[in-house]
């Protein structure tokens, strides 16, 4: 009977000393024995984004769109409406099984990178009846990739990189020029029920040391839908699933909309009981025809700023985008159809841009001057300078078909990304 009532003690005290409580300090930190990553503790994220590999983005592998001829599909929607499931499928299960393999995360483990973050779309897991997307099977490269990270020692962002009827309208959503996510309930209803998929499942216990955040969404278009909607009809929920029905001390990653720094500051606070939020900012310089003008001093400088703009932020940040371009010229990089600003050929609408160099020879390295080449050098180190000034960087992508600025593995074979990473030639850009 004793024994009994000792063993419902310790099994109560069990119970309680496992539920998560908001840290509140440093200190108790601790006391989050596994899951519970603490970034601010940590060595800075120094991460890749497994870009153009589970969800489709033409410039990233223009091959597999490049087979239509003159009549591309703009995006993996209407690459598999397309060709219909049946083909989409067998093309798709070809590039799933070849773009990334167990060798690119070992590879990337030797290089010094200490993250992946994995975009997956809502489709992998579960479809619209109207949608013509290849579903269940991306989980099972999914999971493969997370176990290969994990042997590798590499941690896991699972980013979920688009929602029905898409949160921004960009290609990499799934679904180009439209953003109707919150338009309509189906859409909310069926991306909650794939994100509350992917918070129980990847937040297992047996995931504890490698996954350690979970993005809800992957760029929504702040200006442009209801970010109260959005907070109220889909973040709280998932947060509230999270913490109070899995009892989860998993890290949520919440991209910042494309708002002004500290935005978010009064989301999700510590003040209300809500903990384990990181912010992520990603960061380019290319997708304005005035960005592209300034001068190299201007835009190490705006990098800089990158790094100081997120100190005062009151959440944990992390620049989980950002890449090595100072042209907009690797072909479809704005879209299959639209040119590119630098050289003039951009069009959209009525967006207009003019020329401002040419972006012949763009992926040929041998054609790059040696100014072009340490432009991109000290551009790069800028930016990790300016990330490392609080969580880190994550670089949008490992690899590429063919492009150079977008490309960690060929910049890095070209000597333009450091290794090891804390190496600089441009040392101190940030500091004066
Ligand atoms: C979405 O979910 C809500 C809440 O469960 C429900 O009331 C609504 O009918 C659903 N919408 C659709 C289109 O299924
Ligand atoms: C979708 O929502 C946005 C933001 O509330 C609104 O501006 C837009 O008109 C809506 N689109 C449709 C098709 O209802």
């Amino acid at each position: 009977m004793i024994l009994k009532l000792l063993f419902t003690i310790t099994l109560f005290f069990k119970v309680i000393s496992s539920t998560p409580v908001p840290p509140k300090s440093s200190d108790s930190v601790q006391f989050y024995e596994k899951r519970y990553y603490d970034y601010s503790a940590n060595e800075p994220i120094r991460g890749l984004n497994i870009g153009g590999w589970l969800v489709l983005e033409p410039y990233i592998t223009p091959s597999l769109f490049e087979a239509f001829g003159d009549d591309v599909p703009v995006d993996e929607y209407h690459y598999c409406q397309t060709l219909g499931r049946d083909e989409a499928a067998i093309r798709l299960l070809e590039h799933w099984g070849t773009f990334y393999t167990e060798e690119d995360f070992k590879q990337i483990a030797s290089l010094g990178f200490n993250l992946v973050r994995i975009p997956v779309g809502y489709w992998a897991f579960k479809t619209l009846e109207s949608d013509p997307y290849v579903s269940g099977v991306q989980e099972i490269f999914l999971d493969e990739a997370i176990a290969w990270s994990k042997k590798y020692g590499l941690k896991v962002w699972v980013d979920l990189h688009g929602a029905a009827g898409s949160q921004n309208g960009f290609d990499n959503s799934g679904l180009r020029d439209a953003v109707n996510f919150l338009n309509y309930s189906e859409n909310i209803n069926i991306t909650s029920e794939v994100l509350e998929y992917i918070l129980q499942k990847y937040s297992a216990e047996s995931y504890a040391d490698t996954i350690i955040g979970i993005e809800l969404l992957n760029e929504p278009l702040g200006p442009s839908i209801d970010l109260d909607k959005l907070k109220n009809d889909y973040y709280i929920p998932a947060y509230d699933y999270l913490r109070n029905t899995l009892n989860s001390n998993q890290n949520i990653i919440i991209h910042d909309a494309f708002e002004a720094y500290n935005y978010w500051d009064d989301f999700l606070t510590l003040e209300d009981g809500a903990w384990g939020i990181t912010i992520d900012h990603h960061h380019y310089q290319v997708f304005s025809t005035g960005e592209l003008a300034t001068t190299m001093d201007e835009k190490i400088q705006t990098a800089c700023q990158w790094g100081t703009g997120v100190l005062s932020e009151a959440h944990w940040t992390v620049a989980g985008e950002f890449s090595a371009a100072l042209t907009d010229c690797t072909k479809w990089l704005n879209g299959v159809g639209i040119g590119a600003r630098y050289d003039g050929s951009y069009v959209k609408g009525s967006d207009t841009s003019y020329y401002q160099g040419s972006c012949d020879n763009n992926e040929d390295i041998t054609s790059w001057s040696d100014e072009r080449k340490q432009n991109t050098r000290r551009f790069i180190e800028a930016q990790l300078d300016a990330f490392e000034m609080r969580g880190g960087w994550i670089f949008w992508c490992y690899k590429t078909e063919t492009s150079i600025e977008w490309d960690a593995s060929r910049l890095i074979e070209y000597g333009l990304f450091p290794q090891p990473l804390t190496d600089r030639q441009y040392p101190g850009q940030c500091s004066n």
